[in-house]
């Protein structure tokens, strides 16, 4: 696939920061799917080490909030700044994705790349901690990390070639978030489905030089990929 945006990062950049098959790839994918305005203010959360923050900020000229629980807000803004953004642009926050520390109707749209799943696999999080956030009419665009069919019943060696059944236990199929998300009150599901860029993240993934991203491998390299998707969801507030 084409990706004009986010190949204006560097090789080296997307692979030292990724903590998931490409963020840069995903979110321009997933960002193709709606029209956020120009210098909208958006919440990018579980940003991660800032990819999909900077990229939002710098390609797609919207003002980010880039919260995360795991990264350090320094590290990112540091990044930012070699990204040629200011804090005005790129705004990084330590924050629990179940306690968000902003005013209701504070964002225009919120994206979530490779991170939903830690803390949305619970039906009531959306609307007792994320929809409140967006204004009315704002959107919210996820890319989650899937599966084409839930086989938790019966799961692959290729996925437990890498993964427990308690890490597996956070990837369902599009039937199953399509249930979790539709349990939320004053939210419109646009579109569901499942990205065409998955395969090439992966590949792009299990090429960085880390820990995770090496024991990744072993699933990847014996057809785990049959079996794994990432699903597209585009919600908007009533
Ligand atoms: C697999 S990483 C993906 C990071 C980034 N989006 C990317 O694609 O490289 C998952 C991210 O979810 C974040 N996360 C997990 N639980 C969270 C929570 N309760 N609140 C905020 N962020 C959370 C972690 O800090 C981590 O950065």
């Amino acid at each position: 696939m084409n990706f004009p945006k986010a190949g204006t990062f560097p090789l080296s950049t997307m692979r030292k920061r990724s903590m998931g098959p490409n963020p840069l790839k995903l979110c321009e994918e997933l960002l193709g799917y709606a029209s956020i305005p120009t210098g909208s203010v958006v919440l990018d959360l579980g940003s991660g080490a800032g990819l999909t923050s900077a990229l939002m900020a710098r390609e797609y000229r919207l003002i980010v909030y880039a919260a995360d629980l795991w990264s350090d807000p320094s590290d990112n803004m540091r990044f930012f700044e070699e990204c040629g953004l200011t804090n005005r642009q790129a705004i990084p926050i330590k924050a629990d994705a179940t306690a968000l520390p902003f005013a209701h109707g504070f964002f225009k749209a919120v994206v979530c790349v490779d991170s939903y799943n830690y803390f949305g696999r619970d039906p009531g999080y959306l609307g007792n901690h994320l929809l409140p956030l967006v204004k009315r009419s704002g959107e919210l665009l996820f890319a989650i990390p899937g599966m084409t069919r839930d086989c938790h019943d019966n799961l692959p060696a290729c996925l437990l070639a890498s993964w427990t059944p308690e890490q597996l236990d956070y990837m369902h199929d599009i039937g199953w978030w399509r249930t979790n998300l539709s349990q939320t009150q004053g939210v419109d599901i646009l579109d569901m489905r499942e990205m065409a860029c998955t395969r090439e993240a992966w590949a792009d993934w299990i090429e960085c030089d880390n820990e995770y991203a090496k024991g990744d491998r072993a699933a990847v390299e014996t057809g785990a990929l049959d079996y794994l998707s990432t699903i597209a969801v585009r919600l908007r507030r009533r």
